[in-house]
């Protein structure tokens, strides 16, 4: 059992204590967002909800789960402890600047995690290698150790896929719809249909993604016909050079050719 200080209760802080409430740890969650904290510690008996600096004080385990302007702002006047292991999930906070304004705690690392965490086996990338993030979030998450920051930071530019995801969910929903009149339903259906694969390609002995497409992909039928539509209008190029385009914003070198 570890004492886990959150500081920040927003959308990501609530997914987070949702996931490891029922692992008997004593969490302390900053008070702010009364509607989210308040609704926390009903939700979780034991959860104390306190003002940063006690958070901090009452924890082994920090988690920063604030936007990064904010954090710039509020860490400064905070007083960390070198016993302290610090997981911050801010997008644009990197290692460097996380270094200096959690001084003196040196264990500190980064890691993207996503608000189905809470329904297990969400993958949690995640950069250095750290002893508490494995024992918070491994028995709930696969943990995807990143070899570096730059890594890290493709990983939090990669999650940008998500959205044009649902959005290609969203107008096959629509389309199927015109047919069955239960939008919910046909959502629901591809949904199911993309998450058994998605599965498949997750498990153990997950088959070669290539092998999957090809097995998919018969000459001339539908989801070849599909497929080579969205490719001969540069769908497909399009996703890749939109990813590029993310590049600045997580300092990502520019492509080379
Ligand atoms: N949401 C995601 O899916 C996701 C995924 C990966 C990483 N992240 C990262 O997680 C961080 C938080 O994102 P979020 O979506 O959870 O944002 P959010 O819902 O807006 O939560 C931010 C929280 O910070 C609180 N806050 C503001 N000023 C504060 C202060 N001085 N002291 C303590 N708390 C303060 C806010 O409280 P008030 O509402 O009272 O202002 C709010 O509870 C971001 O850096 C984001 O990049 C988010």
């Amino acid at each position: 059992m570890a004492r886990v200080g959150f500081i920040g209760a927003g959308e990501i802080a609530s997914a987070m204590i949702g996931t490891i409430a029922g692992d008997g740890h004593a969490i302390t969650v900053s008070r702010r967002n009364e509607e989210v904290s308040a609704r926390l510690e009903r939700a979780h008996p034991g959860l104390r909800r306190a003002d940063n600096q006690e958070v901090l004080d009452a924890s082994d385990v920090v988690v920063l789960c604030l936007l990064a302007e904010t954090a710039r702002r509020e860490l400064p006047g905070l007083r960390f402890r070198a016993d302290q292991a610090v997981i911050s999930v801010m997008a644009g906070m990197s290692l460097d600047e996380l270094s200096r304004a959690c001084a003196p705690a040196t264990d500190i690392c980064v890691a993207i995690p996503l608000p189905p965490l809470p329904l297990g086996g969400t993958p949690l990338a995640a950069y250095p290698a750290s002893r508490a993030l494995a024992e918070l979030f491994g028995p709930h998450a696969t943990i995807h150790a990143c070899p570096s920051e730059e890594a890290l930071n493709a990983h939090f530019a990669a999650t940008g896929l998500l959205l044009p995801l649902l959005d290609q969910i969203d107008v096959g929903a629509t389309w199927l719809a015109e047919f069955t009149g239960d939008r919910a339903a046909a959502a629901s259906y591809l949904a199911g249909l993309l998450g058994g694969y998605c599965r498949m390609l997750t498990a153990p002995d997950a088959p070669d993604l290539a092998r999957m497409r090809a097995g998919l992909g018969t000459e001339g039928g539908l989801n070849y016909t599909l497929s080579k539509a969205l490719a001969d209008n540069g769908t497909p190029a399009a996703l890749s050079d939109g990813l590029d385009g993310l590049r600045a914003r997580l300092g990502l070198p520019e492509k080379t050719r």
